[in-house]
């Protein structure tokens, strides 16, 4: 249990990479503003922002820090915005964050979510910020709500610290229960329904019955490991998944390549399909000088 507490700490503040910034971007926002916040967010989350509003001591789950940049700073507006007007379940969060929707028309909710990023320390960039959609179409329901948006963007817990077979195994694995639970038995332990779920597969020693997304049919193999050593980014082929709540099948030909081929215009093929497969050995192999193999055996046996 220490040695994982510790190694959590190591991850975290690895991948935070503690160290200030001068950047003295001036703040922008309205003394409207600012009102709503003392009015309906202060109470918990302090008159700074910093999480420790008066009523934040009774609570089991501690309201964010608003004024921290680097987590705060690489969430989405979209994500922002749905906590505030849904409140905590509508991300996986606790339900001890209210959702504000009968309060607030959606242009004071865009003022709340311009007077929070103008908290953060380091000063929020909207370059930096990860793009949406966070709950892409045609993403199916996890039996637990896990945000990657959450691990991998806000926190930015590295990709192979969960998917510890990528490197070595054709499968890139998903986490134990076990995985989750080292960080779990104390964040969110109380106060977050989600995380509750997590815990009662736990106690009953049962595997999470995650909904398999990217899947190539039986006859083909596709190992993680080649890819992974030849530094092929991950998102190169699932897209930017530290920026998503939910995961979306993406696979198959679909009906906008279809009519573009139909007038001619050459589009990418889709992924997951063999051609997307030949497509990019081939060009790698021309651009990259790799070794990526074309022959039918490699890919089928
Ligand atoms: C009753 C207490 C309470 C009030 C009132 C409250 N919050 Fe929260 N808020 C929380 C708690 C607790 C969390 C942490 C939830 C978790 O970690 O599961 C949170 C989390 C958040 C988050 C974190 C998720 C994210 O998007 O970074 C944001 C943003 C946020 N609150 C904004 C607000 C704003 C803006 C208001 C006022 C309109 C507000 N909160 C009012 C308790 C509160
Ligand atoms: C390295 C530490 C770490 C690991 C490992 C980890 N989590 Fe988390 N998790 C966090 C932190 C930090 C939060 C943010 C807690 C908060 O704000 O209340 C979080 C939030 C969550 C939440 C609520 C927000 C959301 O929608 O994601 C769920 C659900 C969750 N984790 C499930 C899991 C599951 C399931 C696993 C294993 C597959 C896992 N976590 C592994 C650190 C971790
Ligand atoms: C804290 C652990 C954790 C981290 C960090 C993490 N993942 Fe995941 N990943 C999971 C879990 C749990 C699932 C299954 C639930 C789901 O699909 O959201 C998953 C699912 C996936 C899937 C879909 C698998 C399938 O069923 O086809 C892909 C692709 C993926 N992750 C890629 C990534 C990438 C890329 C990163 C880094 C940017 C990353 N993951 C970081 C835990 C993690
Ligand atoms: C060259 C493209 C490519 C790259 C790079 C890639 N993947 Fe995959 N990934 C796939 C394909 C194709 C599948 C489906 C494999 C199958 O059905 O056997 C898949 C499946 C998965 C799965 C679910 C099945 C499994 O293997 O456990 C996870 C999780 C996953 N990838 C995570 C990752 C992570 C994390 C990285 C980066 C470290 C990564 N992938 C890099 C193409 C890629
Ligand atoms: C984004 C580019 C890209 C995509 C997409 C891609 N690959 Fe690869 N593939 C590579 C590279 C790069 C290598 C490594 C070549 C090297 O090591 O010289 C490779 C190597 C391989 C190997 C050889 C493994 C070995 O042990 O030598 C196989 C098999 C393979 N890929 C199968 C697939 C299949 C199946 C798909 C589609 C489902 C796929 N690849 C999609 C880039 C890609
Ligand atoms: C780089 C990997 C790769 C290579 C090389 C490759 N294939 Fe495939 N092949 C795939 C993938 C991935 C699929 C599954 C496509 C899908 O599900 O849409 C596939 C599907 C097929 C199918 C089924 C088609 C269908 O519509 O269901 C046949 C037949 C096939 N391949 C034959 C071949 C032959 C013959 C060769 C050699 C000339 C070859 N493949 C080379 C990756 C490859």
């Amino acid at each position: 249990m220490q040695a994982r507490l510790t190694a959590l700490a190591v991850v975290i503040v690895v991948a935070l990479g503690w160290g200030a910034s001068a950047d003295v971007t001036p703040k922008r926002t309205t003394p409207a503003a600012k009102a709503m916040y003392d009015q309906y967010c202060a109470a918990c989350h302090g008159p700074e922002g910093r999480g420790d509003g008066a009523s934040a001591a009774g609570l089991p789950i501690k309201p964010w820090n608003l004024t921290d940049g680097r987590l705060m700073n690489r969430l989405p507006d979209e994500f922002l915005v749905l906590t505030i007007e849904r409140g905590g379940p509508a991300v996986g969060l606790s339900p001890l964050m209210p959702g504000f929707k009968q309060y607030f028309s959606s242009a004071q909710v865009a003022e709340v979510v311009a007077y929070v990023r103008s908290l953060a320390e380091p000063p929020y960039d909207p370059s930096a910020a990860l793009p949406g959609p966070i709950y892409p179409p045609d993403a199916p329901a996890q039996p637990i709500l896990f945000g990657h948006l959450i691990h991998a963007g806000a926190y930015q817990i590295d990709c192979q610290y969960c998917h510890t077979e990528a490197r070595r195994a054709e499968f890139a694995g998903l986490p134990s229960v076990e995985k989750c639970m080292g960080c779990h038995k104390i964040i969110g332990a109380e106060g977050n329904p989600e995380i509750k779920k997590l815990h009662g597969y736990w106690e009953r020693k049962e595997p999470i019955p995650w909904v398999w997304i990217y899947k190539v049919p039986e006859f083909v193999s596709f190992p993680h490991n080649a890819h992974v050593r030849a530094e092929v980014a991950c998102q190169t082929c699932h897209g930017r998944i530290e920026s998503m709540m939910a995961i979306p099948a993406v696979r198959g030909p679909n009906l906008a390549n279809d009519a573009l081929n139909l007038v001619g215009l050459p589009v990418a093929p889709p992924r997951l399909s063999m051609g997307w497969c030949v497509e990019c050995h081939r060009e790698q192999n021309r651009t990259r000088g790799m070794n990526a193999p074309l022959d039918c055996t490699a890919c089928h046996h």
